[in-house]
């Protein structure tokens, strides 16, 4: 599969079919994406990797700790910035929008888009979480490194057949995530990755995400007129 491929095919996937991971295959997107890059080549990803008997545990305690905290923990970073400002509440709300009329959800329909997105809990039936935690002790840098792995595996896991779905869900269970991987305490989940063989079956499954044109997130600059003010570009 060629990168433009990987790329092009490479989307949030929230139906799995109830097929395992091969373990030696997880281990060998695992490994192919140590070459990702990072500032000083840091390295700054710790990654635990959950499957079978440890992912049902894991399910289980979270649901016994839901009866009594239906709304997580508290997220331990804000996900999104309080009064997010445009363009980006639009693309997050026609998103979230998108997703539901892909499986005919109406907007008033509150219960089941909540029922919907408690699919969450259950890394969307894949067989395979990840969690890709950071040294707290790092800095707003090596959180672009993170970034940077996070695609890496996802777009390994095309090339391998597999499909992913990143988590920043799980920042509002981050206790009991920490206190189940035993973290030592300077380590932070940062997300979650649901790792397996799509549905394709599921229409979810058929949502492909709007993007911004090419035009509206990037300035080419060939020629350079400096305003009075200095300013070549307000961007
Ligand atoms: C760091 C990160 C965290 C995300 N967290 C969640 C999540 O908690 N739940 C979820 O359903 N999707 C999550 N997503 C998926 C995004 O909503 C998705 O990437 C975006 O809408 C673009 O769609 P696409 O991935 O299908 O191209 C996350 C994506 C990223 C990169």
């Amino acid at each position: 599969m060629k990168v433009s491929e990987a790329v092009a095919s490479r989307r949030s996937v929230r139906a799995f079919l109830d097929q395992a991971v091969d373990a030696q295959l997880l281990r060998d997107i695992l490994g192919k994406a140590q070459r990702a890059p990072s500032g000083g080549n840091l390295q700054p990803w710790v990654v635990h990797v959950l499957t079978d008997q440890a992912l049902a545990r894991f399910k289980a305690l979270i649901a016994e700790r839901k009866l009594d905290q239906p709304f997580g923990e508290g997220a331990e970073y804000p996900i999104y910035p309080d009064g997010l400002c445009e363009p980006y509440r639009s693309r997050r709300s026609q998103c979230g929008e998108d997703m539901y009329a892909s499986m005919g959800i109406a907007r008033e329909d509150k219960a089941a888009r909540l029922a919907f997105l408690a699919g969450n809990f259950d890394f969307w039936g894949a067989p395979a979480a990840l969690f890709i935690c950071i040294d707290r002790r790092l800095g707003t840098t090596q959180w672009v490194d993170l970034g940077l792995y996070l695609q890496t595996v996802m777009l390994l896991a095309r090339e391998a057949g597999l499909d992913s779905c990143a988590q920043e869900f799980w920042t509002l269970w981050h206790r009991s995530v920490a206190e189940f991987l035993q973290l030592p305490a300077h380590l932070m989940p940062f997300c979650g990755l649901a790792l397996g063989h799509a549905d394709p079956a599921h229409p979810v499954n058929s949502l492909r995400t709007e993007r911004a044109g090419l035009d509206e997130s990037v300035v080419f600059h060939t020629s350079y007129t400096a305003t009075p003010t200095g300013a070549a570009h307000e961007r």
